[in-house]
C-alpha cells in the first residue's frame, strides 16, 4: 500500500493549521460530527490541496494578526477549488482579505465569553438570538466580503459570523471548538452538513469496516505478530487485524509480574474469547524480579524494566518465527497501536518506515525485517474506544485507565518484592473496585495506588501495636497526561477505600490522600 494514507474512499474535511493548537482539536470536533477529519500545515498549496481530494476546508484560529510580518499566509487559489470553506478566528480574518472585505485594528479587542447577536443565516439557525461565545482577537472584521451575509454581531466584533451559501463559504470570529462556546459543536455541524452537503458517517461501524479491509489489502496473505501489553490501544489493534487475517495474527503478551490484579487473565480470557485471536503468553516474572533485584532508584528501575521487557519480547518473537520457518512461513508484519496524536506530534510520518531487526526487537537474525502495521493511525483515542467498542471487546478493556510500561514496577518506592507486588495488588485493586461502584471512571483518568515499601508508621489495629506501611491514592483528572489535577473524591468514598484497604491488606495500616496537581508533581511517583 505503499505511503498512501488509510481510507482512501473517504474524503477528508481538511483543517489548515495556521500555527495554534486549535486545528487538531477542531479535527476532532468535526470527527465527533461523524464527518472524518485531518490537521494539515496552512503553507499547503492549491494544488496539493486538491490532491488530497477534500470534502471541504477549514481555516483555524492561529496567535498571529493578518497584519503582522510572517503572518501565514494562504495560497488566494484555494477559494476557487469550488469547495466549501469555514474559516475561524484568524482563518475567519485571512478569509476575508482573500476575498476582499476589510480586517481593522479596531482597538476593540475581545478574549474570552462574548455575548454574540444572531441576525438570520444557515450557521446559527434554531440557536437563541443572544448567546455566548468564546473569542480571542484583536483585530476585527469590519466589512464582509461581496457576496456575504453577516449573521451575527458582537460588541467587539461588529462582523462575528458570516456566510455565502452559493459559494459553501462560512466563516465565524469565535472560537466554536472549545467548550466555552456552548453552541460551538452544532455550529460546525451546521457548516458540515447544511452549508457543505456533507454525510455524517463516520461511525464506528464503518470506521471499523474500512479498517479491516485496509489491513487485509497491506498484509495481503503474509503474517503478522502483535505485543499486547494490556492497553486499550494495542487490544483494540490486534482485534482490527485478526479480523482482516484471523490466525494469520499471533499475539503476544509478556506477563513480567508488574501487572494488576486480574489483568492478564483479562487478556488471556476476556480478550481471547472476545476476539477468538491466537495468543501467546510468555510468563517471565522471574526474569524480571531477579533483574529487580535490590534496585531502588527510579530510572535504574525503569531502565531494567525496559531491557528485560525487549528481551523477553525478543525471546517469544523468536520461538514464533522458529516455529512459523518450520511451517515454510515467514513473519512480515509487526502491528502498533500508535494513535494520530503520535503520528502529528512526530511530523505526521506517513507509515512507511520499516523497523529493522536490531532497532526494535534486537537479536532477532539480521535479515528479518517487519512492516508496520499500524491501522490506528488515524484514530483519536475516544474513536479506538468506539471501535474497540463495534468489535465486541468488553468495557474492561475498552474503558481501562492508561496504565504505565513499567506497571507496579514504579509504584513501589523501594526495591521491588514478590511479597510488596502483592501487597500493592491487593490495595490496587480495592481501590479501583470502589472508585467504579461510585461511578468515579469518567471523572477520573488514573489513579495509581502507590506503596510506600521503606516508609512505615506506628498503627493499632484490634488489640495491638502494628508497624505497617502507608499506601498514597492518587486520583487526578487530565486531558492528555501532560497536566493534570487531583480529583476531589467525596470523603466517604475516600472512607470505604481506607476502611476495605487497611483492614484487608496485611502491611498496610495508613492510607493517605495525594493533593498535588501535575506540575509541579507528576502523575506517578517514579
Ligand atoms: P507522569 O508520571 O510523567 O505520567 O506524569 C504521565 C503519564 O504517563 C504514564 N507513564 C508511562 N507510560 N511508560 C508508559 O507507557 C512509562 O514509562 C510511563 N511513565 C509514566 C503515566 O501513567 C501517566 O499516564
Amino acid at each position: 500500500m505503499g505511503n498512501r494514507l488509510l481510507f482512501v474512499a473517504v474524503k477528508p474535511v481538511l483543517v489548515l493549521d495556521f500555527g495554534a493548537q486549535y486545528a487538531q482539536l477542531i479535527a476532532r470536533r468535526v470527527r465527533e460530527a461523524n464527518v472524518y477529519s485531518e490537521a494539515v500545515p496552512s503553507t499547503i498549496t492549491a494544488d496539493e490541496l486538491k490532491a488530497k481530494d477534500p470534502a471541504a476546508l477549514v481555516l483555524s484560529g492561529g496567535p498571529s494578526s493578518v497584519y503582522e510580518d510572517g503572518a501565514p499566509q494562504l495560497d488566494p487559489a484555494i477559494f476557487d477549488l469550488g469547495l466549501p470553506i469555514f474559516g475561524i478566528c484568524y482563518g475567519f480574518q485571512a478569509m476575508t482579505r482573500a476575498l476582499g472585505g476589510t480586517v481593522e485594528k479596531t482597538g476593540a479587542r475581545e478574549y474570552g465569553r462574548t455575548q454574540m447577536l444572531v441576525d438570520g443565516g444557515v450557521l446559527h439557525a434554531g440557536l437563541p438570538e443572544t448567546h455566548p461565545v468564546w473569542m480571542s482577537h484583536g483585530d476585527s472584521v469590519t466589512a464582509a466580503p461581496e457576496g456575504f451575509d453577516v449573521t451575527a454581531s458582537t460588541p467587539g466584533a461588529p462582523v462575528a459570523a458570516f456566510e455565502d451559501a452559493s459559494r459553501r463559504f462560512a466563516g465565524v470570529q469565535y472560537h466554536p471548538e472549545v467548550m466555552h462556546s456552548p453552541h460551538g459543536q452544532q455550529v460546525l455541524t451546521r457548516f458540515l452538513t447544511e452549508i457543505a452537503g456533507l454525510e455524517q458517517n463516520w461511525t464506528a461501524s464503518n470506521i471499523a469496516e474500512q479498517l479491516i479491509e485496509d489491513v487485509r489489502e497491506q498484509v495481503g496473505e503474509g503474517h503478522a505478530i502483535c505485543g499486547l501489553s494490556g492497553g486499550v490501544d494495542s487490544a483494540v489493534a490486534a482485534a482490527l487485524v485478526q479480523r482482516a487475517i484471523g490466525d494469520r495474527l499471533t499475539c503476544v503478551f509478556v506477563d513480567h509480574g508488574l501487572l494488576r490484579q486480574g489483568e492478564r487473565e483479562q487478556v488471556e480470557t476476556d480478550f481471547v474469547a472476545a476476539t477468538g485471536a491466537k495468543l501467546v503468553t510468555v510468563d517471565e516474572r522471574e526474569a524480571f524480579l531477579s533483574k529487580l533485584a535490590g534496585v531502588t532508584e527510579p530510572e535504574a528501575k525503569r531502565k531494567a524494566i525496559g531491557a528485560e521487557f525487549i528481551r523477553s519480547f525478543e525471546r517469544a518473537v523468536a520461538g514464533i518465527l522458529a516455529e512459523s520457518g518450520d511451517a515454510g512461513q515467514t513473519v512480515d508484519f509487526l502491528v502498533q497501536g500508535t494513535l494520530y496524536p503520535d503520528v502529528v506530534e512526530s511530523g505526521g510520518g506517513t507509515g512507511t518506515a520499516n523497523i529493522k531487526s536490531h532497532h526494535n526487537v534486537g537479536g532477532l537474525p539480521d535479515d528479518v525485517e517487519f512492516k508496520l502495521v499500524e491501522p490506528l493511525r488515524l484514530l483519536f483515542k475516544d474513536e479506538v474506544r468506539a471501535v474497540g467498542r463495534e468489535l465486541g471487546l468488553p468495557e474492561v478493556i475498552v474503558n481501562r485507565q492508561p496504565f504505565p510500561g513499567p506497571g507496579l514496577g514504579i509504584r513501589i518506592i523501594g526495591e521491588v518484592t514478590e511479597e510488596r507486588l502483592e501487597t500493592l495488588r491487593a490495595a490496587d485493586a480495592i481501590a479501583r473496585e470502589e472508585l467504579t461502584r461510585a461511578g468515579l471512571d469518567e471523572q477520573i483518568w488514573q489513579c495509581p495506588v502507590v506503596l510506600l515499601a521503606d516508609v512505615r508508621s506506628v498503627g493499632v489495629q484490634g488489640d495491638g501495636r502494628t508497624y505497617g506501611h502507608p499506601v498514597v491514592l492518587r486520583p487526578v483528572a487530565s486531558e492528555d497526561a501532560m497536566t493534570a489535577d487531583w480529583v476531589r473524591v467525596p470523603y466517604e468514598v475516600l472512607e470505604t477505600i481506607s476502611t476495605r484497604i487497611t483492614n484487608e491488606v496485611a502491611d498496610v495500616n495508613r492510607v493517605v490522600l495525594d493533593v498535588t496537581s501535575k506540575p509541579p508533581g507528576t502523575i506517578e511517583w517514579e
